[in-house]
């Protein structure tokens, strides 16, 4: 654990604006900078960075937040990761929580086994860049290949030396222990001798999401039919080859923005893909696809399309990867190549217009894949057509979705010729033979309309308690002059009157006690969450530094209140006519925009008392009418008071 105090300097010291700088190219926009939306393809600047504020939103994904929210969306890294790539941008040193002995062991050694893949990794391409033996036999290897220098870079790809223990040596003599290049296979030891694992070998290194070296892959350079053609990094404590997809890390970012991801065999494919400029491909490295490695992939986007390599062997066996696919509620689509070709030969011999045109074309959801398949078995044997229908159904089966899941028994039936009540009925009894649906997580959401109380964007109620939250966030600290009836008794008469005055308050206190006043109770969860957290800074803060008050919530509150706080600056980004805006008189004093919010919420109090009065009287005998109808008569009368005061006011 990361201790809390290297967590707030890292708050500290860390600019918004300097950090998102190395990903988007910002402009300077009034008091704010503007750039193109690193999270869609979209060609106007709708991305906001506020430098005072600490906070940026972009508008056209909706998504937003503070400088790790930042991170973790677009390097797709967890809270911890995002913590240590600012410590290292700001030279933070970072300071862990105790730990006991076994957990401060297991954690260096962890570390220490990424260590000693780093170095490895800088040794291999070393090796193929600046050796005659690296530069003669590996690095004109890619070339040959078709790999540009770029796109060995890229992949930091490179050779590891034919030396019986040149990488091993090399990193003894660095200061890495033994112990560690063992458990990361990186050395073989058998008694007193150690081996490189790679000798001699081209090299692949497998990076984790956010781009550490877990393990590598190595091509033997000659025909050796006795020699595995890929050696590959044994499963150690950083390796888990089930949850490492290969490219990811090169390709997550086309993934989003593609929204679609293309899932090849072999390290090579990704590697000539990516290079003719289809970047959001990742290969499961010649294993079969897990459901972990699916979820990495969900992160990111719920479209995944398998390419197949275009000989049939292994292809049925794939199909197994599909139902998984389907069954993590993706959608899935299947391309597969002519004979004797595979991704890396296709994209190797084609322009890039032409791959994509082909992928285009060729990608078929899995119904018609299977179809095709069958009509290049055996259309006409009516056992192959009736298996492969049952084997199509199958599959629907483990769509979580039930409306996905009828489209597809509409399509299959259209297309295998076979009456849809058949379909739904095989349908029926496979899905009854499973468990029941809890044994599964991620089943589909209910049917039902549920009204979504979190988010009634359109109401009144959630305008009201929006404007609190603006006003607390922006202003609570300030101490203002509000106008309210005080209770004199006039001196000369000794009458009570209601006189005009003003009083002096703490902008928060005055709507906390407002608001209590009225037991008045936020009713979007959001907000439910932010006010009392808004109060407690307030109350042990002169002023709330809204920087660091977004870095002590959690990253969804920290996205809420960014995108309350820069909202209205998109209309100033768009240059859009601000109507539909519940307060107008934004320019207006403070003071005043208080008072208009605090009437309006209580007109519409009254307003809500009122219609549950009204749907009582519909309800209820008739002899409560007199009694409820005179406390709607009541209701009215307040609010016509109140609305005198609001007319006043705006
Ligand atoms: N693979 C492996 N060990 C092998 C063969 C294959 O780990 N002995 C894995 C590799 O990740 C490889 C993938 O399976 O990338 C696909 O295998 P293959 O199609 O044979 O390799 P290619 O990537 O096509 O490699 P090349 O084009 O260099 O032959
Ligand atoms: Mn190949």
């Amino acid at each position: 654990m990361i201790q809390k105090s290297t967590i707030d300097a890292v708050f500290e010291t860390a600019r918004l604006e300097e950090v998102i700088g190395d990903f988007v190219q910002l402009k300077k926009s009034g008091s704010n900078f503007k750039g193109l939306s690193p999270f869609t393809d979209e060609r106007t600047p709708s991305f906001m960075v506020s430098p005072v504020k600490q906070i940026w939103k972009d508008f056209s994904s909706g998504k937003g937040g503070n400088v790790v929210a930042f991170l973790m969306e677009h390097e797709h890294i967890s809270y911890p990761e995002a913590i240590r790539y600012l410590a290292k941008k700001y030279n933070i040193e970072i300071e862990e929580t105790e730990q006991n002995d076994e957990q401060k062991a297991a954690a260096n050694a962890r570390e220490s086994m990424y260590l000693v893949s780093s170095f490895a990794n800088s040794y291999f391409q070393d090796t193929l860049w600046e050796t005659v033996q690296g530069k003669t036999i590996g690095l004109s290897y890619f070339r040959e290949r078709g790999f540009t220098d770029q796109t060995v870079r890229d992949f930091q790809l490179g050779y590891s030396p034919d030396d019986w223990s040149a990488l091993t040596d090399a990193s003894i003599k660095a200061g890495y222990k033994l112990e560690f290049l063992e458990k990361t296979g990186l050395t073989i030891v058998k008694e007193d001798k150690k081996f490189d694992r790679f000798k001699g070998r081209v090299m692949f290194p497998i990076h984790s999401m956010s781009g550490r070296v877990l393990g590598f892959g190595g091509r033997i350079l000659n025909q050796d039919k006795k020699a595995a053609k890929y050696m590959n990094s044994p499963e150690s404590e950083i390796y888990n080859k089930s949850k490492v997809l290969y490219g990811l890390y090169q390709a997550k970012q086309s993934i989003a923005k593609a929204d679609n991801c293309f899932l090849v065999e072999g390290y090579t494919d990704v590697i000539q893909f990516h290079q003719k400029g289809v970047k959001n491909v990742v290969s499961s490295s010649g294993t079969a696809l897990t459901p972990e490695q699916i979820r990495l992939i969900r992160r990111l986007t719920p479209n995944i399309t398998v390419l197949f390599d275009g000989d049939a062997a292994g292809l049925r066996a794939s199909l197994r990867g599909i139902d998984l696919i389907l069954e993590a509620g993706m959608n899935v689509r299947v391309c597969s190549f002519t004979e004797g070709e595979d991704p890396d030969s296709f994209a190797k011999t084609h322009s890039q217009d032409e791959l994509v045109h082909f992928l285009e074309a060729n990608a078929k959801d899995f119904i018609r894949f299977k179809a095709a398949l069958l009509v290049n078995e055996a259309a006409q044997d009516p056992i192959k057509k009736s298996e492969t229908i049952r084997e199509m159904v199958q599959s629907i089966a483990k769509i979580p979705d039930p409306i996905k899941q009828e489209v597809y028994v509409r399509s299959c039936a259209a297309l295998m010729d076979i009456s849809e009540e058949v379909l739904f009925a095989t349908l029926a009894q496979i899905t009854q033979k499973k468990p029941k649906y809890s044994a599964q997580p991620q089943r589909s959401q209910p049917m039902a309309v549920v009204p979504n109380s979190d988010k009634p964007q359109a109401s009144t109620r959630f305008e009201l308690e929006k404007n609190i939250i603006k006003i607390l966030l922006l202003h609570g600290h300030e101490e203002i002059f509000f106008e309210e009836p005080m209770l004199e008794t006039d001196p000369k008469t000794g009458d009570l009157k209601m006189i005009p005055s003003k009083v002096k308050a703490r902008v928060f206190e005055k709507i906390y006690l407002d608001l209590q006043q009225d037991e008045i109770a936020f009713t979007t969860h959001t907000f439910k969450s932010l006010y009392p957290k808004i109060l407690n800074a307030l109350n042990v803060q002169d002023v709330l530094q809204i920087d660091a008050f977004v870095a002590t919530l959690p990253p969804d509150l920290a996205s809420e209140v960014s995108s309350l706080l820069l909202n209205d600056e998109q209309y100033a980004l768009h240059d859009w006519e601000r109507k539909n805006i519940y307060v107008l008189n934004k320019a207006a004093s403070l003071p005043q925009w208080i008072l208009e919010i605090m009437l309006r919420f209580r007109c519409q109090l009254i307003d809500e008392k009122v219609s549950t009065l009204q749907e009582k009287t519909e309800q209820d005998h008739k002899e409560h009418h007199a009694e409820l109808l005179e406390e709607i008569v009541q209701y009215h009368k307040l609010k016509n008071i109140l609305s005198g005061r609001l007319n006043r006011v705006v």
